[in-house]
């Protein structure tokens, strides 16, 4: 997976807010002075800087085609941590916020077919997809799961423009997805693109195992369960731009670290899901706890996140 790092930050007005489905709203936002917004690709997301110490990722779900806006779905979490009951109850058409981004760690790629799946919100982010695949006439099927046909955002409008290539499987009719008669047998040339709650994504990795390495994209917004954990140890980072070398403790993140000598890294989510604080490495074992990376990033063993990843051995070297 190649990560795009274009990181802009600007403010926006909040020129649309409406409701899609049950407990999801769609905000539209422009530029103040109505100027282009930056260009992004199908699969990028931005920050929304809500408030001080209030920063969540959002999927752009509009057309990378029209510069003149972007637009995020945006679900109330039951177990909201501010962010989303911010967006629902206190954002209003009018208000102005800053956005941070675009960013793109779920790119689009060149696939002689597609097979998406969407879970509740993690729709937004397979609809510009769909469109590029679509007006490319590749060959690509949606299947659509959510807890309520009333929950699922853009359902309808998914239906009327694709007919039979979408596949609505509310989970009240149909119970749990039944991923391996969906997924069927492995095919070539066939990419799947997978965003939702963890459950599904854990369930489409499970079940894809015998496709070919590469085939599945996975859009995580949040952390995975069983990478955070996991022993802790103390070790040295030398930060090569800086000239400084650091000792991180056992109950602490490089970032931290690396704040503390006053070097900051721009941060996000803190969580290992956003990609934002991706730093290169130039030597050194990584212990990867991130849920941006996939394997054949790992692998490569030059890059890391920086707000949860740490290292294997006693010492990393890194270009900061
Ligand atoms: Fe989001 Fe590190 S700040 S991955």
């Amino acid at each position: 997976m190649g990560i795009s790092r274009v990181e802009d930050e600007r403010d926006v007005v909040v020129t649309g807010k409406e409701e899609m489905a049950d407990g999801v709203v769609r905000l539209t936002l422009r530029d103040p002075e109505g100027r282009p917004l930056p260009a992004w690709e199908p699969g990028a997301h931005i920050d929304l800087m809500l408030k001080e110490d209030l920063v969540r990722q959002y999927s752009l779900c509009g057309d990378p085609g029209d510069r003149s806006s972007f637009q995020v779905g945006v679900l109330r979490e039951p177990e909201s941590r501010g962010g989303s009951s911010y967006v629902h109850d206190v954002l209003a058409e009018g208000d102005t916020i800053r956005i941070r981004g675009p960013r793109n760690n779920f790119p689009l790629e060149k696939a002689k077919r597609y097979l998406f799946i969407a879970g509740g919100i993690g729709i937004t982010p397979i609809l510009p997809m769909i469109a590029a695949v679509n007006g490319r006439r590749a060959d690509w099927t949606l299947v659509y799961g959510g807890r309520t046909r009333a929950s699922m955002a853009f359902r309808e409008d998914l239906q009327r423009a694709y007919k039979d290539r979408v596949k609505v499987r509310p989970q009240d009719e149909f119970g749990l997805l039944d991923l391996p008669a969906l997924l069927g047998k492995p095919q070539r040339k066939t990419a799947i693109y997978v965003c939702g709650p963890e459950p599904l994504l854990a369930a489409v990795e499970a079940a894809s195992q015998k496709w070919p390495k590469g085939a599945l994209h996975i859009e995580r917004f949040a952390p995975k369960s069983d990478l955070a954990a996991g022993p802790r140890s103390s070790f040295e980072v030398e930060l090569a731009q800086s000239g400084k070398t650091l000792q991180v403790s056992e109950n602490m993140s490089i970032l931290q670290a690396a704040a503390n000598a006053g070097v900051s890294v721009m941060k996000s989510c803190g969580e290992g899901v956003c990609g934002t604080c991706q730093t290169k490495v130039l030597a050194g074992e990584i212990d990867h706890r991130d849920s941006v990376l996939d394997d054949e990033d790992r692998a490569a063993g030059d890059t890391m996140m920086v707000c949860v990843s740490r290292a294997k051995g006693d010492r990393l070297v890194l270009d900061l």
